[in-house]
């Protein structure tokens, strides 16, 4: 090589290297050049290894032209991959921003069943009137679903149309699903003395073939106040209070002489039709009215059952159908549904 040829080979260089970077676009286009300009067999190194074939006069000023270039080189292939590696950037953050004037996403959150709403309605009226919460087995003695309750043995609810026995082989102790929550009341009273202000909800099973109003798994709120002087004008006052709580202080409530076993006197206690406002319709069959709960002064043969003197001690009881209450409020036309895990029915209630 000599200076001449040299010289242009290396202006050469230098000017390719100025086009080719600028018009590089890519981080692995520009690993290229370099390795083409720069590398250890690159354009560069080979000047160096001809610069040894200079004229020993004219190595110091081609030597130092070439270190320039070699360092010009160096200095765009940095630029360019600064320029390069902030584009990558720039796209990186657009595609990760978050637009924070979409609409979130709601979340759907579970709830409390109708049931249990209920329940808990019912549960805090009372709790409210100074009652105490007390559950009992669902699985009872025919002596606490019937006997202790002043069911005699010939009663149409005993029979195996209407009960579900775990076990039927009559005795004392049988074993049933219990048909209502009211042996909670002989339960409490067997192991405790008056006062006694008990609520007690729960489950409670009859034979009944579904239908609309029926199912053969039902929840009650029992309820009964037990001390000295209570009267009947106590009863009506306290449901009369419940019901208003429940549904609303103008709807109007009335006693139905009733029979119960277990209370004397007996009624069941109706409010007036909140759909047609007492005037008649389909639900509540024309009457006006809806029946709700039954309720009673507690027999005082009952009270025997427990060692109560009924002489000493008065109470009343009452049993609110839950499902009942929820069909009402909620103008549920089949008390099915809520047992079925329909949730367009489970969200719109
Ligand atoms: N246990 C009765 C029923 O299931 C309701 C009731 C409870 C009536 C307490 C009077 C007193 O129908």
């Amino acid at each position: 090589m000599d200076a001449e040829s040299g010289y242009r080979e290396l202006e050469n260089i230098a000017r390719r290297a100025v086009e080719t970077l600028q018009a590089v676009e890519t981080l692995e286009d520009l690993e290229h050049l370099r390795i083409e300009f720069l590398g250890r067999s690159g354009s560069i190194a080979r000047l160096f290894q001809e610069l040894r074939e200079l004229d020993s006069s004219e190595r110091p000023a081609f030597g130092k032209r070439l270190n320039e270039v070699k360092k010009e080189i160096e200095s765009r292939l940095e630029a360019r991959e600064q320029e390069l590696q902030s584009r990558l950037e720039g796209l990186r953050m657009s595609r990760e921003s978050i637009d924070i004037t979409l609409p979130g996403r709601s979340e759907k959150l579970g709830r409390k069943h109708l049931i249990t709403r209920i329940i808990e309605e019912i549960e805090d009226i009372f709790i409210g009137m100074g009652y105490q919460l007390q559950e009992g087995p669902e699985v009872e003695t025919d002596y606490y679903n019937f006997e202790a309750l002043n069911t005699p043995e010939w009663h149409p609810a005993k029979s195996l149309a209407d009960t579900f026995y775990v076990e039927a082989d009559g005795a004392k102790s049988t074993a049933l699903l219990r048909t209502h929550t009211s042996p909670v009341q002989i339960r409490v009273m067997e192991s405790r003395k008056p006062p006694l202000f008990i609520v007690s909800p729960g489950k409670a099973y009859r034979r009944d073939v579904p239908d609309a109003s029926h199912t053969p798994m039902f929840h009650q709120v029992e309820g009964f106040a037990v001390d000295r002087h209570i009267t009947l004008g106590d009863l009506k006052g306290t449901l009369e209070l419940f019901c208003h709580e429940i549904f609303g202080a103008e709807r109007e409530v009335r006693f139905r002489p009733h029979f119960f076993p277990f209370t004397e006197p007996s009624a069941e206690v109706d409010v007036s039709c909140g759909i047609c406002e007492g005037s008649g319709c389909r639900l509540c069959k024309q009457t006006g009215w809806l029946e709700i709960l039954g309720a009673g002064m507690i027999d005082p043969n009952v009270f025997g059952y427990v060692g109560y003197d009924p002489d000493e001690y008065s109470g009343f009881a009452f049993g609110v159908g839950v499902e009942r209450i929820a069909a009402l409020k909620y103008r549920i036309p089949d008390i099915r549904i809520l047992l079925e895990q329909d949730f367009r029915f489970l969200q719109s209630i």
